[in-house]
C-alpha cells in the first residue's frame, strides 16, 4: 500500500483514490489488483484527516479491537439490494450470504488499513461472494459517484467522524436511485450534559486540558438544546491536546433528522439502540477482561488498558445519557 502523506519535509504522495479493479475481480476472482490516484504533496502539506485515521485505525487497533468485539466485527456490509454501496464498510465481509449473492457491494473507507484488511479477507472468500465485492480508499466527502446509481447506502458508526453532515447527506441523496434507502447507525450526543472526561475524549484532549469554560453549561446552553447540536467543543476555545487522537463530531438525533430532511430525504426514522449497546458492550468487556493474559501476550498491556477503558467509558456515558447509539433510516422518493 502507498503510505498516505506524512509530515517530515519530504515530497510524498497523498492518495486521492485507490480501488480494486472490477475486471480483475469479476474475471479472475482477484481483488488484489488496485489502481491509485495520488498527488505529490510537499512535506508541510500534511493530510491531517488521513493521518489521524491511520493512527486511530492502526492495524494493531483494528485487530486488537476485533479481539474484544469478535472476529470480523468491523462493519456489517450485508445489504440486500442490487447496486449497493456501503460507506466505510471495511473488512467485515464474512457474513454476506443468501440475498447478498445477488447484490454488488462497494465498500469505501479513507483508512488504508481498513481497506487493506478488507481486501486481504475478500481474497479468502468463496468465489461467488468474492466477486460481489469491491473496496475503495476514498474520502467520502470529496469522492463523487454517478447520480442515482445505488439502491441502498449503508454506513455503520462512521458519520460521527464527519463535521459536514449536511454536505454528506446531499451527496448520498444524489447517489441514490429514486426509492433508494439510506440506513446507518451512529454514535450521537445524548440529552445529558457532557462531562469534562467525555468532551476530552471527543476532542482528543486530556481531561485536565479542557477548561471549565468549555463545558456547555458554562456557556448557558441547556442540556436539551446542547444534546441537539454538535458536541465537538468550539475548536478555538479548547486547549490544544498534547497528543490529539480523537476528533469526533457527535450530533444529537434531532440534528440528524433535520439535516436528512433538508437534504431531501423523507420518511426519516430514528431508533434508540442504547439498551442493546450496553448489553452487548458489557458482555464483550467481561469476555475481553477474562482473556487479558492472552491478549497482552499478542498485543500489549497498554493496548489492553486502552481498549477496556474505552469500552467501560462508553458504557458509562451511554448509561448517563451523554452518549447514544442510534439507527437512522431515510428514503429518497
Ligand atoms: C468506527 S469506524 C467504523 C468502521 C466500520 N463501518 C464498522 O462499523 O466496523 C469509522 C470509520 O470511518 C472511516 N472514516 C472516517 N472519516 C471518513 C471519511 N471522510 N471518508 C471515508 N471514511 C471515513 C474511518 O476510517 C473508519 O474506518
Amino acid at each position: 500500500m502507498l503510505p498516505s502523506a506524512t509530515a517530515g519535509g519530504q515530497a510524498l504522495f497523498k492518495i486521492l483514490r485507490g480501488k480494486s479493479i472490477l475486471t480483475y475481480i469479476h474475471y479472475h476472482g482477484n481483488p488484489n489488483q488496485l489502481c491509485f490516484l495520488a498527488r505529490r504533496v510537499d512535506g508541510e502539506e500534511s493530510d491531517q484527516l488521513a493521518q489521524f485515521l491511520q493512527r486511530e485505525y492502526s492495524v494493531v487497533n483494528i485487530l486488537g479491537r476485533e479481539r474484544a468485539h469478535g472476529y470480523m466485527w468491523w462493519s456489517t456490509a450485508c445489504v440486500p439490494a442490487c447496486g449497493c454501496w456501503t460507506w466505510a464498510a471495511a473488512p467485515e465481509v464474512g457474513h454476506l450470504h443468501g440475498a447478498a449473492l445477488r447484490v454488488h457491494v462497494h465498500g469505501v473507507d479513507l483508512s488504508t488499513n481498513m481497506i487493506h484488511i478488507a481486501i486481504e479477507r475478500q481474497g479468502k472468500l468463496e468465489e461467488p461472494l468474492k466477486k460481489k465485492l469491491q473496496f475503495e480508499i476514498s474520502d467520502i466527502l470529496t469522492v463523487d459517484y454517478e447520480r442515482e446509481s445505488y439502491d441502498v447506502i449503508y454506513s455503520r458508526d462512521s458519520i460521527f467522524h464527519i463535521p459536514e453532515k449536511q454536505k454528506l447527506f446531499r451527496h448520498i441523496y444524489r447517489w441514490l436511485r429514486p426509492g433508494g434507502i439510506f440506513f446507518f447507525t451512529d454514535f450521537c450526543s445524548g440529552p445529558a450534559i457532557p462531562s469534562r472526561e467525555f468532551l476530552a475524549y471527543i476532542d482528543g484532549a486530556k481531561p485536565d486540558r479542557v477548561s471549565p469554560e468549555h463545558l456547555p453549561y458554562q456557556h448557558g446552553i441547556s442540556c436539551k438544546v446542547f444534546g441537539n447540536f454538535c458536541v465537538t467543543p468550539p475548536r478555538a476555545s479548547v486547549t490544544p491536546a498534547v497528543n490529539s487522537r480523537h476528533r469526533y463530531s457527535l450530533a444529537g438525533k434531532d440534528v440528524y433528522v433535520k439535516e436528512l430532511e433538508s437534504a431531501g430525504f423523507t420518511d426519516v426514522t430514528s431508533e434508540d439502540l442504547n439498551e442493546d449497546f450496553m448489553k452487548i458492550s458489557k458482555a464483550e468487556l467481561k469476555a475481553f477482561t477474562s482473556a487479558r493474559e492472552a491478549f497482552i501476550s499478542d498485543f500489549s498491556e497498554e493496548d489492553f488498558a486502552e481498549i477496556s477503558s474505552t469500552l467501560a467509558n462508553k458504557i458509562q456515558w451511554t448509561q448517563e445519557g451523554q452518549l447514544s447509539w442510534r439507527a437512522f433510516m431515510a428514503i429518497k422518493n
